[in-house]
């Protein structure tokens, strides 16, 4: 795959780690939630650099100082359901106060194209740093669906964080939206012939919800 200026890829051996346990066909539901969660915190630690800051003053027992603060409530987390959600909590150990919006879609089984079923936004969101949340990013069809929505209410700064990603999945999100920047904890091989991600982890909203 070709370098893209707007994507990085993570390459630290506690995220590698932590992948290939979640990747373990053995790996069972309450483990696997706790990794998802794991691995986002991880993430963030980067992802979120560019967050908004404000100069707060600070009163130690010594004197008073300057200190730099997040503006937590000017972050949005929008997880795509149902596996976003996994996330959520990784990234609120850190921000608790980050508001939550959900989009919800799901991939015709048969073209794996997304079908849009629920939509939820906190108010202002077009003024907020953008977080979207979804470990597979496969054809890339669901996060470029919700990229737009986004934009169309507005957004102008928008991240997608993604555990595993597909070739296929990251140069369209790459191309189509080369202003949103797109941090995945590892790039895998390819997509075989029913859209999943190989080697990948299988279906991550059932493995995290117990559903098959
Ligand atoms: C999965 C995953 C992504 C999407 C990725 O959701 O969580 O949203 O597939 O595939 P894409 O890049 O080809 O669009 P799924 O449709 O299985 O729904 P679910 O989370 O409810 O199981
Ligand atoms: N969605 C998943 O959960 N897994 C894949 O491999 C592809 C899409």
């Amino acid at each position: 795959m070709k370098d893209f200026k707007n994507v990085m890829i993570f390459d630290h051996p506690l995220i590698r780690h932590k992948v290939a346990i979640l990747r373990d066909k053995n790996t069972g539901m309450k483990d696997f939630r706790q990794l998802i969660e794991e691995i986002t915190t991880l993430m963030a630690y980067e992802s979120l650099k560019d967050v908004p800051t404000k100069e707060v003053e600070v009163e130690t027992p010594l004197e008073v100082c300057t200190q730099t603060k997040i503006v937590e409530k000017s972050i949005a987390l929008v997880p795509i359901l149902r596996a976003g959600l996994g996330m959520v909590n990784g990234i609120h150990t850190l921000l608790p106060t980050a508001k939550v919006g959900h989009i919800g879609m799901y991939r015709n089984e048969e073209t794996a194209e997304p079908v849009p079923y629920y939509c939820k936004l906190p108010e202002g969101i077009q003024n907020m740093k953008v977080i979207l949340l979804d470990p597979m990013l496969a054809t890339g069809g669901s996060a470029c669906d919700a990229i737009k929505k986004l934009k169309d209410l507005g957004c102008k700064d928008i991240t997608l964080m993604s555990i595993i990603g597909a070739p296929e999945g990251v140069e369209k999100v790459a191309t189509t939206h080369p202003d949103v920047k797109l941090f995945l904890s590892t790039l895998d091989r390819q997509l075989n012939e029913n859209f999943y991600i190989l080697p990948g982890l299988g279906d991550a909203g059932d493995r995290l919800y117990g559903t098959k």
